[in-house]
C-alpha cells in the first residue's frame, strides 16, 4: 500500500504563528488567557492548556492586568476597546492576511459601497470582520445570493477559508444582478493551495483521509472537496477514527490536514495507516487488527 501525504497538510502560516506568539506570551507570564479557542483542534488545545493557556468565552471573567491572547481569526474593533478599558495586556495573534480583509471592509464602506462578507456568519472570523463596518450584509449559499434584489454599487469580501468553487460562483451570481460590482478575493493563499491540492490528491488515490478538528471550518471545506471527487474519503480527529474496512482493496492512501492540524497528529495518522499496513502484509486481516488495538491502548 502507497501513503501519499499532501505537501500542504497540516498548519498554515497564520497559525503556526498564532501558536508560537501564545507560547512565547505564556513563557513569560506563566499564565495567559485566550479568547474561545486558539485554533480548531482539541488535542492541540489540550497540550496548550498544559503550557499555561487558559481558553475563556466569557470577558468578565478576566480581571484588569491579565494577558489576553486574540487568536488568529480576529476579532471586533468593539471588542479591542472593551478589553483595554477593563486595563488588560493584548498580544495580538490576529493572522495578518485577516487582518488585510478588515482594511478592505473599511475601505469599501469608505468609498460608498453596501458591503457583503461570503462566510459563515457564525464563524469567529466572519463576526470579526463584520464588526469592522456598520451593517454589513453576510451570506454563505447560492439561495441567499439569488434572493437579494437588483443593486447599483456592492462591495465583496469573503471569508480566507471559503471555498473557491463557491466564490467564484457567487461572484458570477451577483455580477449579473449588481452594476457596479468591487470583490476583493480574500481567500488566503494557504486555503487555496491545501483545496486544490486536496482535490488532486483525492483524485489520485483510493482513499482520502482528511485529517483535523471537526469544528474547524477549514478542515471540513477539505473533507467536502474530496468527498465530492472520491467517495471513499474519510474526515477524521486522530488515528483512533480509522476504521480498517475502509481500506479494503486499497492500493493508495491519501492524507491531507487542515490549517489546524499540528504535524504530530498527522504523523500519528501516517504511522498508523503504515502499521496497518505492515501487519496485512505478514498475516492478512486478522492480524491487522491486533495490532490495531494494540496501537489504541498502548496511547
Ligand atoms: Fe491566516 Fe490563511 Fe492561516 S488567513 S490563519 S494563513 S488559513
Amino acid at each position: 500500500m502507497e501513503i501519499r501525504v499532501a505537501k500542504s497538510a497540516g498548519f498554515c502560516w497564520g497559525v503556526k504563528r498564532a501558536v508560537n506568539i501564545a507560547v512565547d506570551a505564556v513563557s513569560k507570564d506563566g499564565k495567559v488567557y485566550c479568547l474561545g479557542e486558539l485554533i480548531h483542534n482539541k488535542r492541540e488545545i489540550e497540550r496548550l492548556k498544559k503550557l499555561g493557556i487558559v481558553f475563556i468565552e466569557d470577558i468578565d471573567v478576566l480581571k484588569k492586568g491579565n494577558t489576553v491572547i486574540i487568536r488568529s481569526h480576529g476579532v471586533s474593533p468593539k471588542v479591542i476597546e472593551f478589553l483595554k478599558r477593563k486595563g488588560l495586556q493584548i498580544v495580538d495573534a490576529t493572522c495578518p492576511f485577516v487582518k488585510d480583509v478588515h482594511e478592505k471592509v473599511m475601505k469599501l464602506e469608505k468609498e460608498g459601497y453596501p458591503v457583503l462578507i461570503l462566510g459563515n456568519p457564525k464563524h469567529p472570523e466572519v463576526i470579526g470582520i463584520a464588526g469592522h463596518v456598520k451593517s454589513p450584509m453576510i451570506m454563505n449559499t447560492i439561495e441567499e445570493i439569488e434572493k437579494l434584489p437588483k443593486l447599483s454599487k456592492l462591495g465583496v469580501v469573503c471569508q480566507t477559508t471559503l471555498n473557491m468553487d463557491f466564490f467564484r460562483e457567487a461572484v458570477f451570481r451577483l455580477a449579473l444582478k449588481v452594476k457596479e460590482l468591487k470583490v476583493y478575493n480574500t481567500i488566503c493563499s494557504a486555503t487555496s493551495i491545501r483545496q486544490s491540492e486536496a482535490k488532486k490528491l483525492a483524485l489520485q488515490v483510493d482513499v482520502m483521509l482528511i485529517v483535523g478538528g471537526r469544528n474547524s471550518s477549514n478542515t471540513t471545506k477539505l473533507y467536502q472537496i474530496s468527498k465530492s471527487v472520491n467517495s471513499k474519503s474519510y474526515h477524521i480527529e486522530s488515528k483512533e477514527e480509522i476504521d480498517y474496512s475502509w481500506f479494503e482493496n486499497a492500493q493508495i492512501i491519501g492524507i491531507t490536514a487542515g490549517a489546524s492540524t499540528p504535524q504530530w497528529v498527522i504523523e500519528e495518522v501516517v504511522n498508523y495507516v503504515r502499521l496497518l499496513d505492515k501487519g496485512g502484509e505478514l498475516s492478512g486481516r486478522g492480524v491487522c487488527q491486533t495490532i490495531r488495538k494494540e496501537f489504541q491502548t498502548s496511547k
